[in-house]
């Protein structure tokens, strides 16, 4: 069985951090969420994978090579725009050959992984297996409708009126049938090749399309709320680690995090807080729920549940909250009015 990671599109939630870089490498707990769905890929015996990329290719190169260190063989693979999930799978055709694979989206988050649910396609063998949760708001979403007997009867793609409230789960188990099926579908209203219309297409001939709900934690990281959401959830499970230094007038509570050459200075950090190598933490209060990454200034300032990008420099800065600071990104305080120079569709909240 071969995995197919889709780490190509444009991410247009996330700008502007996804106009320079690729929106499954932006970390959560300091690791990106890519790496994170690589590692289940892993766990689940799988070590064939074929990472679809596009504009952001080099950057993903960069950050997964070969995938010798996940114990993967990554390879990668081209698309020419973002077509799509089922242009993906059109893409990809040459590379999966006849195998059975698993499609993985490489900015959804899986409390959990995938093992039990790639063992189970093993064994059953069905024509496709999907993954669905309930979620809140489902236009956001794939939507299935299902039968009394739980059976998969129609999908819907971002509906406006949805038929029920089961997202479909960014991951999809499928045979070589899948590819007679993205043959058969046009472009939707989005002008996309859309994966559920290919598994609309292989129920409406006969196949058998099976699903199982989840109902661990599950998120699709394509917007600042929700990445905010999944870091919370991985720093929940961090336990204590002490690598770099803490002088002794600070003070670590709850779990925390200081990665190797990070220096904490007369600060209080309070857990679940990650604090990433080479970083400085001076005169501040940081947590919890923060995640600073490698290279960080941080100077009398206050930041908590807040993700903070490489080498970006807070300094005199109070109540930094639910905030997504990109990298090198510089944030210090104004003497009389406010001073901004921001990106292209970036987002700002002043306390007035
Ligand atoms: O996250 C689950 C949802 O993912 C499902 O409920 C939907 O049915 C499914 O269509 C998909 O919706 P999104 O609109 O969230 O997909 P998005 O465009 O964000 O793309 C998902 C990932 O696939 C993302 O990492 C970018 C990558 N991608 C996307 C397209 C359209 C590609 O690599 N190539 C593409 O052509």
């Amino acid at each position: 069985m071969k995995a197919l990671v889709l780490a190509g599109g444009s991410g247009t939630r996330l700008r502007p951090l996804t106009h320079t870089a690729a929106k499954q490498l932006i970390p959560v707990a300091n690791k990106p969420v890519l790496f994170y769905v690589l590692e289940d890929i892993a766990a689940a015996g799988i070590t064939e994978v074929g990472i679809i990329v596009g504009a952001t290719a080099p950057e993903i190169r960069a950050a997964v090579g070969d995938g010798g260190r996940f114990g993967l063989q990554v390879d990668y693979i081209p698309q020419s725009a973002p077509l799509g999930l089922a242009h993906a799978v059109l893409t990809a055709r040459d590379w999966l050959g006849d195998d059975d694979f698993v499609m993985y989206l490489g900015d959804n988050f899986i409390a959990g992984g995938i093992t039990r649910i790639v063992d189970a396609f093993r064994r059953e063998r069905p024509d496709a297996h999907i993954l669905l949760t309930q979620v809140p708001d489902p236009t956001a979403f794939g939507v299935a409708e299902l039968g009394a007997d739980g059976r998969v009867l129609a999908l819907e793609e971002k509906p406006r009126h949805p038929k029920s409230d089961l997202a479909l789960v960014g991951v999809y188990l499928f045979t070589r049938t899948v590819h007679e099926a993205v043959r058969a579908v046009t472009p939707s209203a989005r002008g996309e090749l859309e994966i559920t219309d290919a598994l609309q297409w292989l129920i409406d001939t006969g196949r058998d399309v099976r699903s199982t709900r989840i109902t661990g934690y599950w998120k699709d990281t394509g917007n600042v709320a929700d990445m905010l959401e999944v870091n919370r959830s991985v720093l929940d499970t961090f336990v204590t680690r002490v690598e770099g230094t803490v002088d002794a007038a600070s003070e670590l509570i709850g779990q925390v995090v200081v990665e190797p050459g990070a220096r904490i200075i007369r600060s209080r950090i309070t857990g679940p807080t990650v604090i990433g190598a080479d970083s400085t933490v001076t005169g501040s209060l940081i947590g919890p729920y923060a995640s600073i990454a490698s290279g960080c200034s941080v100077l009398d300032s206050e930041i908590a549940h807040s993700i903070v990008l490489d080498g970006a420099r807070i300094d005199g800065v109070r109540r930094v909250e639910a905030s997504l600071i990109g990298r090198e990104a510089v944030v210090t305080p104004a003497l009389a009015a406010h001073r901004l120079v921001i990106g292209d569709h970036s987002k700002v909240e002043i306390l007035a």
